[in-house]
């Protein structure tokens, strides 16, 4: 299941849904909203292409936690609010941050059932919030597949920037596949309508 109870902290992203710390604790509900969508992410996502266990859920988010606790990540869950109580987790985000270049990448992923609520717009909108204010980045880049539609749409609706085509930058097993880099500077975020 995957249901999480009471976590330490949330940060809301409206009254429906919030952001969760990703953290080792939640290794099992992670990794049942992972599985659940693993297939599908495949289409986009060569890690997704091998399944793990828990076992290797559970050790990718205690590396996470090091990357966190160094400053080098900021690891965060979609939780939607679950009948009863406590959070259902939905999906997953992340900013991973060159603390020297001052710049930040962002990636993310949902549950096909949570799709097209807005959800990873909100999500993107409060780590960019974070990213040029607390965390005082110059610069955030957002990779996608050239054909991922999906993801091209959410980028532009925030307003990042479309810089360039990486030629058969996304290395599958056999394929290799185009990829659009985005950016987003401090100065274009705070002065957004
Ligand atoms: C890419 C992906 C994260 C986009 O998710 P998404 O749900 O389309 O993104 P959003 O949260 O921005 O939702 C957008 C939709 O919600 C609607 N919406 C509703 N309320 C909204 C709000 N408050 N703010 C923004 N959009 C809102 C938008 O109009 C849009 O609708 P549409 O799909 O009919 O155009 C998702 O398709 C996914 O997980 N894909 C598989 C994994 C993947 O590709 N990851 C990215 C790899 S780089």
């Amino acid at each position: 299941m995957s249901a999480v109870a009471h976590p330490m902290f949330v940060h809301p992203l409206g009254e429906d849904a919030a952001l969760i710390p990703r953290t080792p604790d939640l290794a099992e509900p992670y990794h049942a909203v992972l599985s659940a969508n693993l297939a599908r992410l495949a289409r986009w996502e060569p890690w997704a292409l091998s399944e793990g266990s828990v076992a290797d859920t559970a050790g990718f988010l205690r590396r996470s936690a090091v990357e966190s606790l160094d400053g080098d990540l900021l690891p965060v869950l979609i939780g939607v609010r679950a009948e009863g109580g406590g959070w259902r987790l939905v999906g997953s985000s992340g900013l991973k941050i060159d603390r020297a270049a001052r710049a930040g990448i962002i990636g993310y992923w949902i549950d096909e059932s949570f799709e097209g609520r807005g959800l990873v717009s909100r999500t993107v909108t409060a780590l960019l919030d974070r990213a040029f204010g607390e965390l005082g980045l110059v610069r955030v880049a957002l990779y996608t597949e050239t054909a991922n539609t999906r993801s091209r749409a959410l980028a532009t609706r925030l307003g990042f920037t479309e810089e360039g085509v990486l030629r058969r930058a996304i290395a599958f097993p056999g394929d290799h596949r185009d990829q659009v880099v985005y950016g987003m500077l401090a100065e274009e975020w705070r002065s957004r309508g």
